[in-house]
């Protein structure tokens, strides 16, 4: 297993749309593996491959605090959503340090396959049911920041880039010396 690079916004491969999976291989194992190590090292409770520049639809999610319930969800559909509303200050490994409230319906009844390509449905309430439709946004290439206002969402971009600039000089720094 290895740990794989997370795209930060504002990079543009973050809105790409990813694509159905059609294979269930070891390849696909190994890609729902290295995900959910590179969630957990993060640390997060959930990534979609979109943000690891895989443009497929695979995400992995675990909400516990033990970090003993993985779920893989490939090729995911939302087939029931309720009409009650949550508002959840939501996070994200590809903006990191940012956190705002965004609002989506409670709770969602999932239907997907897992890195097998066997067929499951899931209830999702609390946090599961952000975090799934947080990761369904990322698979059709939308960020959490797109709900919030233009100002909010300028603001975040040009903070992300100014750390960007900042860290990279750091790691020139580190080179020349
Ligand atoms: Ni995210």
């Amino acid at each position: 297993m290895s740990l794989l690079p997370i795209l930060r916004y504002p990079d543009p491969r973050l809105h790409k749309v990813a694509k159905p999976v059609t294979v269930f291989d070891e390849r696909l194992k190994r890609l729902a593996a290295d995900m959910a190590e590179t969630m957990y090292d993060a640390p997060g409770v959930g990534l979609a491959a979109t943000q690891v520049d895989v443009h497929e639809q695979v995400i992995v999610i675990d909400v516990s605090d033990a970090h003993d319930e993985l779920r893989v969800f490939v090729n995911p559909e939302i087939v029931w959503a309720s009409d009650e509303r949550q508002v959840y200050d939501e996070g994200c490994l590809s903006v990191p340090g940012i956190y705002d409230g965004v609002e989506r319906p409670a709770r969602v009844r999932v239907k997907a396959k897992d890195a097998e390509g066997k067929v499951f449905e899931l209830d999702c309430e609390g946090l599961l049911a952000v975090c799934i439709q947080h990761e369904m946004d990322h698979l059709k290439g939308k960020v959490f920041v797109e709900y919030l206002s233009p100002l909010k969402r300028n603001r975040i971009k040009t903070k992300l880039l100014k750390e960007e600039r900042e860290q990279k000089k750091q790691q020139t720094k580190k080179v020349a010396a």
